[in-house]
């Protein structure tokens, strides 16, 4: 397994429409447990392939509350396929925006289709923190950052601050 370069925004890579997958095969498992043990490390709670360059409709996420509690979940071409009528306000966080959090309002519940690890179509029914991270993830892969359900104005002071943070990073020669 291998830790992959998480992309951070603003970065063009990150507004992508990502491609199904055709199959998942012996590469997009590879990919699944890459982007596993590149979330553990960050550590995050889900990551998009959009997030380490790979323009695919694959997601991994893991709601377990530690190393000892892992639930991991790998979904290829994953798709809502029904959403509940409540919504809840939930405070997101985002792996490729480092260190700013917002409050996202989306549906309190969510039915996903989509493929797994063994090439098997599957659904899920998730609630709670997992609905939210499972629509937050499904975003990335038509280009959806959290900060683009907030307000232009927050939206661009955020994108400012982290292009600032990038140049800053860059060493002056
Ligand atoms: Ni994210």
């Amino acid at each position: 397994m291998a830790l992959l370069p998480i992309l951070i925004a603003p970065d063009p890579k990150l507004k992508l429409k990502a491609v199904r997958v055709a199959a998942v095969d012996e590469s997009i498992r590879r990919l699944m447990d890459d982007m596993l043990e590149t979330m553990y490390a960050a550590p995050g709670i889900g990551l998009a392939a959009p997030q380490v360059g790979v323009s695919q409709r694959v997601i991994v996420v893991d709601i377990g509350k530690d190393e000892n509690d892992r639930q991991p979940v790998r979904m290829a071409n994953p798709e809502i396929i029904w959403v509940s009528d409540d919504d809840t306000p939930y405070e997101e966080g985002c792996l490729s925006v480092p260190e700013h959090y917002a409050a996202v309002v989306r549906p309190s519940a969510v039915r996903v289709r989509y493929v797994d690890a063994q090439n098997e179509i599957r659904e899920m029914d998730a609630d709670g923190l997992l609905a939210t991270v499972l629509q937050h993830e499904i975003d990335h892969l038509d280009g959806i950052l959290f900060i683009d359900h907030l307000s232009s104005l927050k939206r661009n002071m955020i994108l400012r601050k982290l292009l600032k943070n990038k140049k800053e990073a860059v060493p002056v020669r």
